[in-house]
């Protein structure tokens, strides 16, 4: 099967990261799926933000969870691309509006590291439910406790277990947690029979950080389901015009 080319933070070389925007980019770019980062309002709701805080893409100073959605979407979070015009914060339901009738996948990320929300897997698996998004959801996450949390709540959810830097034994580990992916930096993939055994013991792979040409072919060759990239119609364009020669 094609690697498929999942937009990071939706388009977020050309839209601010996490916006409809981004992902409205994304759709038109062709991407096979979005990546987004979710976590829970002062009310409870599914928000699209990738830090805890607001400062980075917002300017003002605080944290995402002391705030309701709806002064969260007073806020202007178009800093990552200056010039831009504004941008705001959406709920999770509204991208699952935008991309259930395009048949893209959802790589919801969720944010569970620094903050810990209370209930978040179950609103989460509740809002795919409700939204008719079952099977359309790829959930993954840094934290291990919040992917037994989904997976405790839909034995059916698709989980992968995402990480940076290097990991013993990552399948052994993505096994244990009855995930269906393992979602590691692209750099990962250069460790001798790794890709070769995520696919003896059938652990998809979805790779991220991969926005160079020799990272985007390389992750294509080693046979990738998904990479995870700021640049879809960069990343679709280049796949089209380059050969895919497998790795010897
Ligand atoms: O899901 C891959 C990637 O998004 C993880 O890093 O910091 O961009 O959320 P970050
Ligand atoms: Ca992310």
């Amino acid at each position: 099967m094609a690697t498929q080319i999942w937009a990071h933070r939706g388009a977020s070389s050309k839209a601010p990261e996490n916006t409809m925007e981004a992902f409205e980019q994304a759709v038109r770019e062709g991407a096979d799926g979005i990546e987004l980062d979710v976590h829970l309002s002062a009310d409870g709701i599914p928000v699209v933000i990738h830090d805890s805080t607001l400062e980075r893409v917002s300017g003002e100073i605080g944290l995402v969870h002391d705030r309701t959605l709806a002064q969260l979407k007073r806020l202007d979070v178009s800093n990552p691309i200056p010039g831009y015009g504004i941008a705001r914060i959406p709920a999770l339901a509204e991208v699952y509006e935008l991309i259930n009738p395009t048949g893209l996948i959802i790589n919801v990320e969720v944010k569970s590291g620094l903050t810990t929300y209370p209930a978040f897997e179950q609103t989460l698996i509740a809002l795919e439910r409700q939204m008719g998004m079952r099977g359309r959801v790829f959930y993954s996450s840094f934290n291990p406790y919040t992917l037994m949390g989904l997976r405790e709540q839909d034995p059916q959810a698709q989980i992968g277990f995402l990480y940076i830097g290097g990991w013993i034994d990552a399948q052994q580990f993505a096994l244990r947690l009855a995930a269906n992916a393992l979602h590691p930096p692209v750099y990962a993939l250069e460790e001798p029979g790794f890709t070769e055994d995520c696919k003896r013991y059938g652990i998809a792979l979805h790779t991220w950080a991969v926005e160079d040409e020799r990272d985007l072919l390389f992750a294509r060759r080693k046979g990738v389901q998904a990479v995870i990239t700021d640049r879809p119609a960069y990343t679709r364009e280049l796949y089209e015009k380059t050969p895919l020669h497998p790795v010897v």
